[in-house]
Formats: structure tokens, C-alpha cells, sequence
């Protein structure tokens, strides 16, 4: 009998457990990079119905840097601070929903001011009030990457000789383009120095390369990052694109021309 009773004992504590953890204090984040800004990281939380906030701790690597107690900031559910830092502008609003806290959220943007370098990590503790002081805590990781965009292949061609290829892309860190002829690596001719982009947040690189005119339809040209262990690469693009997008802006220009001569 006993081992009966000790095995539904287990099973109900196990079960009263899961309940707790579905209904207990949960802290999510999220991340978000948006284009020509930056970094949006939200913090949002839901406490016991019965329970309310009492704080959300925020902190950038490890740091704190900012705590939302709302019995401080009486007849305000919500509190906004800013950091104009020299590498970026950090923005905070955190809002309480009207529920006492039971749920809220904090909204984190980070706007770089020069070219991010490090990845950073970003950390948000939420504790319901006394007497129990439950709490939960989640950490993630924004990493200073965005893939690399598609690449775009432009002819550039010149007087005599055979014609020259110029490929572009941006991403965050700056991306290296790989040429490649027939699905084969070619060391490119030249590549301009990366510039950084302080609407867009990303690096600007551009590469060219002179291949034989025999080769030409077999060239391709990629935008590649490599962090860490991981390859991200970018869309290539090929020749016949780069071609075709001259060819149509020619196209264009006659008919402009026409139109303009009637
Ligand atoms: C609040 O709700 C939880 C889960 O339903 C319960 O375990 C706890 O005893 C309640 N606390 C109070 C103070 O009512
Ligand atoms: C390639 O294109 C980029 C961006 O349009 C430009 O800045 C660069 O001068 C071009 N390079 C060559 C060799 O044409
Ligand atoms: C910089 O980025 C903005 C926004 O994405 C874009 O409109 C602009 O053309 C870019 N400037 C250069 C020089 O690439």
C-alpha cells in the first residue's frame, strides 16, 4: 500500500507543481532589429492575479541600470528615462498595465551613434510584493549582427577591354564579398573600404572584379559574414542580373526619349 500512496503523493505534488509554473511570475523577452534605427528589446511580465508588481530590474551586461518600482512613481503606472550615451541612445518606457502590474511590459530601444562592435547582453528581473516576492528573470543575448542584405551587381563598363564588375552590400559587421566564377572562389581585383551608414546603422562594401568575357555568365558575387562559428550569407547576385538591370535601365531611358521627341 504505501508505495501506492507515495507514488499519487508524487504525481499530485508534480501536477501542483506544473500548475504553479504555468500560473506563477513569467518574464519574457524579445528582440527586435529595425531597420534605419536600431535595436528594440521588450521586457514584458505577468505576475499571480492575485499579486502585484513591487519591481523590473533592467541591466545591460550584468549591469543594472535602471529599476521600475511603481509605489514610487504614485498616480503613474508608467516611467520613461533616456541615456545619451557616445556610442548609442538608449530609451526606456516601461508601463504597467491597469491591473495593479499583474502584467506590463518594458520597451528598450538602442540606437547606435557609431558602428556597434560587441554583442551585449540584456537582462530583466520582475518581482510580485511581499510577503512572497515572486519572481522571474530572463537574460538574452543582442548580437551585433544583421545578415547581409542582397547583393547588386552593376556593370561598369568601359571604352575597350573586357567589362568590369562592381557588387554592393550592406550588413552589420561590414560583409566580404566572395566572386565566384563557375561555383569556383576567384580572389576579386579590388575591394573599397568599408563605409558605415549613420541612417541605416549598417556598413556599406563594395567590391570589383574584371573576369574573362568567356566567364562572364558563369560569375556570381555573395556577401558573406562570419561570426563566430556561423556563415551568414547574403543573396548573390548574378552577371545575367546585373545585365538584365542595365539593359531594362536603357530600355527605359529610349522610351523616355521617344516620349520627350513626339
Ligand atoms: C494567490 O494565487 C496563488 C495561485 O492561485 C495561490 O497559490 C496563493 O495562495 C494566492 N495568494 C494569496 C495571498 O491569495
Ligand atoms: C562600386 O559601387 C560603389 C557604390 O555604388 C561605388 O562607391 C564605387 O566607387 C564603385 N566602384 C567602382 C570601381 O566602380
Ligand atoms: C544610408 O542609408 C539610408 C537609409 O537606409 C539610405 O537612404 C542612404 O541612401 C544610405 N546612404 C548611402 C551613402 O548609402
Amino acid at each position: 500500500m504505501a508505495p501506492e500512496v507515495t507514488t499519487k503523493t508524487s504525481i499530485v505534488t508534480v501536477l501542483g507543481f506544473l500548475l504553479a509554473m504555468v500560473t506563477a511570475t513569467k518574464v519574457d523577452i524579445t528582440q527586435e532589429w529595425k531597420p534605419d534605427f536600431g535595436w528594440e528589446i521588450t521586457c514584458s511580465w505577468s505576475l499571480y492575479a492575485n499579486d502585484s508588481l513591487q519591481s523590473v530590474k533592467l541591466s545591460k551586461n550584468k549591469q543594472q541600470f535602471m529599476i521600475f518600482r511603481p509605489e514610487n512613481q504614485i498616480g503613474s503606472l508608467s516611467k520613461k528615462q533616456t541615456w545619451n550615451l557616445v556610442e548609442n541612445i538608449m530609451n526606456v518606457e516601461c508601463l504597467e498595465d491597469e491591473n495593479n502590474g499583474v502584467s506590463g511590459k518594458c520597451v528598450c530601444t538602442v540606437e547606435p551613434q557609431q558602428p556597434p562592435r560587441r554583442d551585449f547582453t540584456f537582462s530583466c528581473e520582475v518581482s510580485g510584493e511581499r510577503p512572497y516576492f515572486r519572481m522571474d528573470e530572463k537574460e538574452i543575448t543582442v548580437e551585433a549582427l544583421v545578415p547581409p542584405s542582397d547583393a547588386m551587381m552593376a556593370v561598369t563598363r568601359q571604352e575597350s577591354g573586357p567589362a568590369s564588375l562592381n557588387c554592393t552590400a550592406t550588413g552589420l559587421p561590414a560583409p566580404t564579398i566572395e566572386w565566384t566564377v563557375d561555383d569556383q572562389r576567384v580572389p576579386h581585383n579590388f575591394h573599397g573600404t568599408p563605409v558605415w551608414n549613420a541612417t541605416s546603422k549598417l556598413w556599406r562594401v563594395w567590391s570589383s572584379f574584371t573576369p574573362q568575357t568567356e566567364d562572364l555568365d558563369k560569375v556570381q558575387c555573395t556577401p558573406e559574414v562570419a561570426k563566430g562559428n556561423q556563415l551568414v550569407k547574403g543573396q548573390s547576385a548574378l552577371y545575367n542580373d546585373a545585365r538584365r538591370n542595365t539593359r531594362s535601365l536603357g530600355a527605359f531611358i529610349v522610351i523616355i526619349l521617344t516620349t520627350l521627341v513626339r
